[in-house]
């Protein structure tokens, strides 16, 4: 077996230093280092060329440090081809276009959200850059016809917490966009949803850093191994829309490097991604894009990312962007000027900029490139719409969270039912979709589409599409012998009386979220609320199936016996739907951010300049600080709704015979055991409580394990010691504090059914 590095990563340029604070390790007996996902250390070394690089390798008698140091005159490729390159050259490569407009965009580009030209002397393609977090997408159906698999939201493949799904889906992507013709993929939204309102909540992977840098990373590494660079995204702080274009975040940096930059961190060391595209928002008074200790001292000096960093479209402000760590200008026909065009040949004739930034700029983007494979030529893949489908479905399948089974009873809904009547929400068309840049033109095209309105960049992103197939059309097949009716639930009564000659109802009800705005509330629009209820008084028998970008509230809880969170399920969120409901698939997925009881228990009970005009100056502090999301209940007694981590199956777990071990890490084990009557998926969860004396709920681990009836394993977690520490300003490490920390496992993280706690010494780690 072999060890696995703190997140996976091995990092370029190491030192001695680093060497010293991992050799902790080596006392540790072999344990579930990371139990997610398969790495070896090949991958987790891409960017070794001429580099000094440490990887440790282990096996179950031997424990090996090897260090390899290769000669610093072993030039990488991307260093040869700069050396290659006239200044006109070089510069090509810094500024890419928007190509979204058949008409505008330039000759050779496919047709998507970006486009860099290529270097035909020197064998550098052109960057063919796609939006494609959840499937290629076809702005303005820029590419005629043409239609992609939609996967389920990123929110939805968080809640399977397998980054083995996760990167599965990325798999996907990169093979559909590379069919296409792209080699640059828009996607990794890592941004964690501290504001459960955020527009693009369902595009990113819930709240907590550990749980959305493993997916992610996981979906990363899925698109590139399809020899395709895909980048992580917003960097950083991207977690609200209200404002994303001027808000200035003032969370100290601590606080965020305990947080959304952990996210971040995880997802860059567990994926590789070739870029980072910089976000819209300012934190600590400057733009992402234009942030010198976000850029230059966390992204390339602290983690040392070997990759480059793109803006986000629009969002570059002055030529300064290139020397505050900036690699390249994206579309530069949105911003007020092409900065990286003719302003940065004036500041490199003025020295402003220098020559070895300029190289070092291109450097990066060739290595990612090389890293990808795309300085190969790679072959164009084949692509397959039914297998890429099934992956869709299961994906979905593993997403979707039982929130409610009275009694066990109500689900799974048996075969024999005489009548049924599906309500509501666009049942009878398909499955939502958030809106966006993320968008996709699904197989067979949309099945419906509602604009919602309004004026500029919302108006065009405010449609409600619907991804096929139609869930109604979906349980007429699988339910041959049952009438099935239907209601659109415009007018309750009409519900309402079908529903008193149904044996059961199943209620659709959805949440439309989108890009550029975010939600005002947290309840069902459209009086979906009042709906459920009536309905529910009709028939005691009702189901309810929300299909939300995430959290709502539900006043109507206590009045119907089952309820599903499907999320936006994608090309296969019928059937994954109608699976979960006939019991074909029993349901395994945990929520990866927290169901709130109102908006008052939200740290911000008003989302910060939502209310204001657009562009205004709005600053804000998130209160919560680096206690997002469910450290935030925790930290405040406030009981939710449905805690972070939750799901309920159709069998039972048990967790017994919890051990826990310190020293530098620790180290938890115990027995999951399915105590029910089917076989079923369990995702036990392991969280600090408090660490040397301070109070405080982190998660630092889990496992997602499948049992027969009767079946019981073993499972060990070892925590990444970054989860265990505070960042220390001062000296710009990682700190973890001497003393007793206590542990909590359980079902989800309000729930600590195993505590126990071990001693942890008191010690530093690099940033
Ligand atoms: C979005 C990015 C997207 C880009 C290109 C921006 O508005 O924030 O996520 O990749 O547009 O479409």
């Amino acid at each position: 077996m072999r060890m696995r590095m703190p997140f996976g990563g091995c990092r370029q340029g190491e030192t001695g230093g680093k060497r010293k604070s991992l050799l902790f390790l080596k006392k540790k007996k072999q344990k579930d280092f990371y139990p997610f996902g398969g790495d070896t250390p090949t991958p987790m070394c891409p960017h070794a060329k001429g580099a000094k690089v440490f990887c440790f390798f282990f096996s179950k008698k031997k424990f090996f440090l090897l260090f390899l140091l290769s000669s610093p005159a072993h030039a990488d490729r991307a260093q040869t081809i700069v050396a290659a390159m006239t200044q006109a050259e070089k510069l090509t490569l810094l500024r890419g276009y928007f190509a979204i407009s058949q008409h505008r965009k330039p000759a050779d580009a496919i047709g998507s959200a970006g486009y860099v030209p290529g270097i035909a002397r020197l064998g550098i393609p052109a960057l063919q850059e796609t939006d494609a977090s959840l499937g290629v997408t076809n702005p303005d159906d820029v590419r005629p016809g043409d239609t992609a698999v939609a996967l389920p939201s990123g929110v939805a493949t968080a809640a399977t917490f397998d980054p083995q799904v996760a990167y599965r889906n990325g798999a996907v992507l990169g093979r559909e966009a590379a069919a296409r013709g792209f080699n640059v993929v828009l996607g990794g939204g890592v941004n964690l949803a501290r504001e459960p309102r955020g527009g693009r909540d369902f595009e990113y992977a819930g709240e907590d850093p550990l749980l959305a840098g493993l997916m992610v990373g996981a979906a990363v590494k899925g698109v590139q191994d399809q020899h395709v660079i895909c980048t992580v995204k917003h960097f950083a702080v991207n977690d609200q829309e209200s404002q994303r274009t001027t808000l200035n975040v003032v969370t100290p940096w601590p606080a965020l490097r305990e947080s959304d930059l952990l996210a971040f961190e995880i997802a860059i060391a567990r994926g590789h991604p070739g870029a980072v595209m910089c976000a819209y928002n300012r934190i600590g008074g400057a733009y992402a894009c234009e942030n010198p200790v976000l850029l230059t001292s966390i992204l390339k000096q602290d983690w040392h990312f070997p990759g480059f960093v793109m803006s986000d479209w629009g969002a570059v402000h002055q030529v300064g962007a290139f020397t505050a760590g900036l690699d390249q200008e994206s579309a530069a026909d949105l911003d007020s000027q092409a900065f990286f065009g003719a302003p940065l040949k004036a500041a490199l004739a003025n020295g402003t900029v220098t020559q070895a930034r300029v190289n070092d700029a291109v450097t990066r983007i060739l290595r990612a490139m090389d890293q990808a494979g795309l300085l190969d030529k790679p072959a164009k893949p084949a692509e397959s719409v039914p297998a890429d489908i099934a992956t869709a479905r299961q994906a979905e399948a593993e997403a979707i969270v039982l929130l409610r089974n009275e009694k066990n009873a109500a689900l799974p809904l048996p075969h024999t039912l005489k009548t049924l009547l599906v309500v509501g929400a666009n049942s009878d068309a398909g499955v939502p979709a958030g809106g966006g840049s993320s968008q996709v033109t699904p197989v067979s095209g949309y099945a419906r589409r509602i604009e919602l309105g309004n004026d500029g960049m919302q108006g065009y992103f405010r449609v409600a599409a619907f991804d096929p197939p139609a869930p109604l059309a979906t349980l007429k097949a699988r339910l041959p012998g049952t009438r099935i009716l239907w209601a659109d639930g415009r007018y309750p009564r009409q519900a309402i009386l079908l529903a008193h000659r149904a044996d059961a109802v199943i209620i659709f009800a959805d949440q439309w979220e989108g890009e550029s705005s975010d939600v005002p509330d947290l309840s069902l629009p459209s009086g979906q609320d009042a709906l459920i209820a009536a309905v529910a008084a009709a028939n005691p028998r009702t189901i309810v199936v929300l299909e939300t970008g995430g959290p709502v509230l539900m006043p109507w809880r206590n009045k119907v016996p089952a309820i599903l969170e499907a999320w936006y399920g994608g090309s296969g969120g019928a059937d994954a739907i109608a699976d979960v409901l006939l019991g074909k698939i029993n349901p395994s997925g945990r929520l990866p951010i927290t169901f709130p009881v109102s908006e008052t228990d939200l740290p911000n009970p008003v989302v910060a300049g939502m209310y204001q005009s657009p562009g205004a100056a709005v600053s804000v502090d998130y209160p919560e600080g680096s206690d997002a999301g469910y450290r935030w209940y925790a930290r405040t007694g406030k009981t939710p709704l449905y805690p972070f981590g939750f799901g309920l199956s159709y069998t039972h777990f048990a967790l017994i015979n919890l051990q826990v071990e310190g020293g530098q890490t620790l180290v938890i084990s115990f027995d999951v055991k399915n105590t029910g009557p089917r076989p079923g998926a369990d995702t036990p969860q392991a969280y600090v409580t408090s660490r040397a004396g301070k109070p405080g709920l982190r998660l630092i681990g889990w496992t997602r394990r499948t049992l027969a009836p009767g079946e019981t394993q073993r499972v060990t977690i070892t925590a990444d010691p970054r989860l265990l520490a505070d960042f220390a300003p001062a000296r710009s490490m990682w700190h973890l504090s001497g003393g007793s920390y206590r542990v909590a496992v359980g079902p989800d993280a309000a729930t600590p059914t195993l505590t126990g706690a071990a001693n942890i010494d008191d010690h530093l780690l690099p940033p």
